[in-house]
């Protein structure tokens, strides 16, 4: 067995106790590490120009370096829109638009504007729509602080031409915000709000090679779901995120507010239906593959990197799913002990992806785990597995009866490829 010799920053048991189950030995990020569960702050340090730090072919990491261009809001908004730009030019049928103007398949993220870049064509579209809901979000902070709704111009003062947003100084991340149409009409069960955080991970960019796992949950909203203007500001009724629904009166520790996705599942198969239901689920893996493929071309595919991402997700009443945000350091905290157990799994089937089993890391290896090691992670796509015409293909599956892309992409796989080395 070898002794991989690990570095983290953080003391999680969830993370510890899997390093601890293996056997490895714990060293500073100083020391040679094999194995580093770093915080997102320090990951442009560790890949800093300036460190001049280069790492051997038995080193894996927990981030990639510009992870941003997907897990900052403004970024991943702006790499999607010029994904979706790329396509259209190139006279792909991904990017085919309805008579509306809205794109057939790839209208996957609420209609977004960065502020204060964005702000006059904010308000031009704010005009159009009085009615319309938004959510105003900063890019520099995440757990739901910051976040407002916003239904009358002037809420956004401080954005205006006449605020802030006239200066010339370039604005930071931190002052940075996205402004995105408010979905409105969520799925409620029981009356309430809930969304999706699904763990993808990703142990290659180029080519695209990606994981969804099986184990993702919804977190609900602790009270019932209320559109009304006057219960705008109640962040209990709107912001699902755990830390603030935690906050409230009626927050049950015992459940945490949580429900795995297979019950999900199970609800819905059972009043809306089978058919409908695995749409959905198509259309969350459909979407979660083309935002990984909308920033494929501007990470820098470290071939030592990995990283397993928080996908945000919400259900729309069409059953229609939206991509909130994706983080890249998803809350390892657990609040209930089935949520303990479920990311211990987590990790240690992240970590059975991407070191063998009882090897030390080897980025040499093609990075393509024999599938028994994908525990509860399911090979969402491989792009060497792909066919050259294969987005077509999709299409034509995607417009026809039931979206069989990812199953499609999976059953592409070739046993040769199935093993490590
Ligand atoms: N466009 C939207 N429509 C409806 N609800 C939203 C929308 N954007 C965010 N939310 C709600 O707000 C929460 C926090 O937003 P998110 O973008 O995930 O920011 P944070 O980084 O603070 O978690 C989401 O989990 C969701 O419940
Ligand atoms: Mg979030």
């Amino acid at each position: 067995m070898a002794r991989v010799k690990y570095a983290s920053d953080f003391d999680k048991s969830v993370l510890l106790n899997n390093f601890d189950a293996r056997g490895w030995v714990q060293v500073t990020p100083d020391d040679d590490w094999n194995f580093y569960w770093a915080g997102v702050h320090n990951i442009r340090n560790i890949f800093g120009v300036e460190t001049g730090f280069r790492m051997g072919d038995d080193q894996v990491i927990n981030h990639f370096p510009n992870h941003v261009e997907l897990t900052r809001k403004d970024l991943m908004v702006k790499n999607i829109k010029r994904y979706r730009k790329e396509l259209e030019k190139d006279g792909s049928q991904l990017a085919e638009k309805d008579e509306t103007g809205r794109f057939v398949h790839l209208d996957f993220i609420p209609l977004t504007f960065m502020l204060p870049a964005d702000y006059n064509l904010f308000v031009e579209e704010f005009r159009k729509n009085p009615n319309t809901t938004w959510i105003m979000k900063p890019c520099g902070k995440a757990r739901g602080i910051g976040i407002f709704l916003v239904n009358k111009l002037s809420q956004l003062k401080k954005w205006s031409r006449d605020g802030k947003g006239n200066s010339f100084v370039a604005p930071t991340a931190k002052e940075t915000y996205v402004i995105s149409k408010y979905i409105d009409n969520p799925l409620l069960i029981g009356g309430k709000k809930f969304d999706l955080r699904l763990y993808v991970l990703v142990t290659s960019f180029r080519p695209l090679k990606c994981y969804m796992y099986k184990l993702g949950f919804c977190r609900f909203c602790t009270v019932k779901y209320n559109a009304s203007v006057n219960e705008l500001d109640n962040m209990f009724v709107h912001l699902t995120n755990v830390s603030i629904q935690k906050q409230g009166e009626d927050y049950n520790a015992v459940h945490g507010g949580k429900w795995t996705v297979e019950n999900l599942r199970l609800f819905l198969e059972g009043t809306r239906g089978k058919e409908v239901s695995d749409k959905l689920f198509d259309e969350i893996n459909w979407l979660t593959v083309h935002s990984l493929k909308a920033v494929a071309g501007v990470i820098s595919n470290d071939r030592h990197c990995f990283e397993c991402y928080g996908y945000d997700i919400i259900i729309d009443d069409n059953l229609k799913p939206w991509l909130i945000e994706v983080n890249a350091s998803p809350s390892l905290t657990s609040t209930t002990s089935s949520d303990r157990i479920m990311k211990y799994k987590l990790i240690s089937d992240v970590i059975n992806i991407v070191i063998p089993p009882g090897e030390l890391p080897d980025v040499r290896w093609c990075k393509v785990p024999a599938k028994e090691h994908y525990g509860n992670f399911y090979l969402l796509y491989d792009e060497d597995l792909a066919q050259a015409d294969l987005l077509n293909q999709e299409i034509k599956v995607r417009a026809g009866a039931g979206n069989a892309m990812v199953r499609g992409a999976r059953d592409l796989r070739k046993p040769s490829q199935a093993t490590w080395k």
